[in-house]
């Protein structure tokens, strides 16, 4: 336990100093008050670094078509007992200008990866888009060179694609249809296209170790991460995965934490599964690292549709409800609404 101190300041001063090892240790360690120093740290850099503002990125779940088959998503394109929906462009664009002037500088539009959407359709809303004075986030999987490299010509500023586990054998059993080094194509071709990229890796998935997971720390820091999305493994009814036992809460604070540690700069979400598994998990988030909300702008009926994971938060509510609960949250955590549209902001350590 003295040994977890240690190496949690020792990472503090010097977060390329952090090895798996040590990582594997801080990870395992399961004293109540060492994980609340590192909570309390975690906190800390977030001040120092980022801030008290929190970032709201609007988010817009357009599809769930999914082409692909990983054993944890409701999603998959095997699961015959969700009813599929597509939004429309003009739908879609249509939602993001209202998210637009209810306040929020980011719009985030995602889906399952659904190829009836083409690059081209892809690239009109982002241009339409972009005339709301926001900035736009993708989040529509594995697609090609020449479909990201139009998607920034067009405007797009980031891309969110998290590599799940970073343990390449684990990726292959959960992802049947993709492997681990095609993400990671894909994650270096949108970093050299210059999009902030995010990746991020769901926690206690079924035979996931601590090692694995601070293999999940370790890929995050080296690619250097604009943002990093972590959040717990809920096993959906309609998976292959329905039996298995669901991530720990208090394992993915620490994820999170020690994430801000090693990349205080980095914009981190307080996630919608980390407040599914816990009433008010988001808001302990915020105060162990995390940055950014993204509150759910997808329009009813399509959101009950889009069960990544069974007991989604925010499913029931009307549909315009989120985005002014979350600038709520915000105020009584005693933060600041971001107002600008919440860019990484690259800091030397102090
Ligand atoms: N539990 C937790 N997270 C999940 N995701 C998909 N299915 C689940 C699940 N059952 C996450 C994946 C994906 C993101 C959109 O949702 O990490 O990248
Ligand atoms: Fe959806 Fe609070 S964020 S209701």
């Amino acid at each position: 336990m003295r040994e977890s101190y240690v190496i949690l300041e020792k990472i503090k001063a010097d977060p390329y100093s952090a090895t798996l090892e040590e990582l594997t240790v801080l990870l395992k360690e399961n004293d109540e008050e060492f994980n609340e120093y590192l909570f309390q740290t975690a906190d800390e850099v977030r001040r120092e670094y980022v801030g008290d503002e929190v970032h709201i990125r609007a988010l817009i779940e357009f599809s769930n078509y999914c082409r692909r088959d990983c054993k944890y998503c409701g999603l998959r394109r095997s699961n015959r007992k969700l009813r599929r929906y597509r939004m429309k462009p003009e739908e879609i664009v249509q939602r993001a200008r209202m998210a637009a002037e209810m306040g929020a500088r980011t719009i985030v539009l995602q889906s399952g990866e659904d190829l009836t959407f083409t690059a081209e359709t892809i690239a009109d809303m982002i241009k339409e888009m972009k005339k709301f004075d926001v900035a736009v986030t993708l989040s529509l999987g594995e697609r090609d060179y020449r479909e990201y490299k139009l998607w920034k010509d067009s405007g797009a500023d980031r891309y969110l694609m998290r590599h799940e586990t970073a343990n390449p054998e684990l990726y292959r059993k959960l992802h049947p249809d993709s492997r681990f080094e095609e993400r990671l194509k894909c994650l270096k071709i949108l970093r050299e296209l210059g999009y902030e990229v995010g990746a991020g890796s769901i926690v206690g998935l079924p035979g996931q170790t601590a090692w694995d997971m601070a293999m999940d720390l370790i890929f995050t820091r080296d690619m250097d991460c604009d943002m990093v999305g972590i959040g717990p493994f809920i096993p959906h009814p309609d998976t292959p995965l329905a039996h298995e036992k669901p991530g720990d809460f208090i394992m993915c604070l620490k994820m999170v934490a020690l994430t801000r540690i090693l990349i205080p700069d980095s914009n981190i979400p307080a996630t919608t599964a980390m407040g599914t598994i816990k009433p008010g998990g988001r808001e302990i988030t915020l105060q162990c690292g995390a940055n950014v909300i993204m509150p759910n702008l997808t329009p009813t009926p399509y959101r009950a549709l889009y069960q990544l994971y069974p007991g989604k938060i925010c499913v029931f509510e009307s549909d315009v409800r989120c985005l002014p609960c979350v600038k709520m949250m915000i105020e009584r955590l005693n933060r600041k609404v971001g107002t600008t549209y919440g860019n990484r902001v690259k800091k030397k350590a102090a």
